[in-house]
């Protein structure tokens, strides 16, 4: 049976992980000194809601977790909508998320296109299907937000200790701006803008998952979830959006 964790992100947390230059913020320097004033909550995550280990006949077993995530809503005092830390997912690992509440921005780097970049909005009910390998970043400008999102297992993951799968790779170089008072995805400006920006959600087409993805590692067989985890491996979602 899962053990849930709850853990709580401050602004703090993040300016100390912008500090090992893992992860890029906007005008860094502003944004720790008006931390310094008053820090602020970011997100606070709520893990291994779900978790389900699968079988498999030639490989080790898969691992399946859910996580929930209850972003604040807003903008930081540099125009960087609140978000999460953001990471590289492990090599195989397969995730998605879907908006229980609100709406976010998912920012997705691919792996090896540099200059291609989705910054696509997610609503309530919408999934967001990761590309394989890729970089993730969720960013929740307008209201409070609820996210969960599933995950396997992947070249070692997971780690024991949650907190680092933020220790990998640097962050690709890009942050989303919103011009004040127009929290708006499409005004949202890219720095440095990369020569491709896609904006079209990253959708669960062709995958075989329930309205409501909390209920999957609930109520999924373990062939369903074989299943699933064989149709990435054969038809990688970089391919599918
Ligand atoms: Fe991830």
């Amino acid at each position: 049976m899962a053990v849930t964790v709850a853990r709580s992100v401050l602004l703090s947390e993040l300016l100390s992980r912008a500090a090992g230059r893992t992860v890029h913020l906007v005008d860094r320097e502003r944004l720790a000194a008006e931390c310094r004033r008053s820090d602020q909550p970011l997100y606070t995550a709520y893990r291994d809601v779900h978790r389900r280990q699968v079988t498999n006949v030639a490989n080790p077993p898969t691992t399946w977790r859910g996580d929930r995530v209850h972003y604040a809503g807003g903008l930081l005092p540099t125009g960087e909508p609140v978000r999460s830390v953001g990471h590289w997912n492990p090599p195989g690992q397969i995730e998605v998320f879907q908006v229980l509440a609100g709406r976010v921005v998912i920012l997705v780097a691919r792996p090896d296109e540099p200059d291609h970049l989705s910054i696509a909005e997610y609503r309530e009910g919408e999934m967001c299907v990761v590309p394989l390998n890729a970089f993730h970043l969720t960013y929740s400008p307008w209201q409070d937000s609820v996210v969960y999102n599933i995950y396997s297992s992947g070249g070692g993951w997971p780690p024991p200790d949650h907190t680092r799968k933020y220790d990998g790779e640097a962050a690709p170089p890009h942050t989303l701006i919103f011009t004040a008072g127009q929290a708006r995805a499409e005004q949202a400006t890219v720095t440095p803008e990369p020569a491709q920006v896609d904006r079209v959600p990253l959708t669960a087409d062709g995958l075989d998952l329930p309205a409501r993805l909390p209920s999957l590692l609930v109520d999924a067989s373990d062939e369903q979830l074989r299943e699933l985890a064989a149709t990435f491996n054969t038809a990688p979602a970089v391919d599918r959006a």
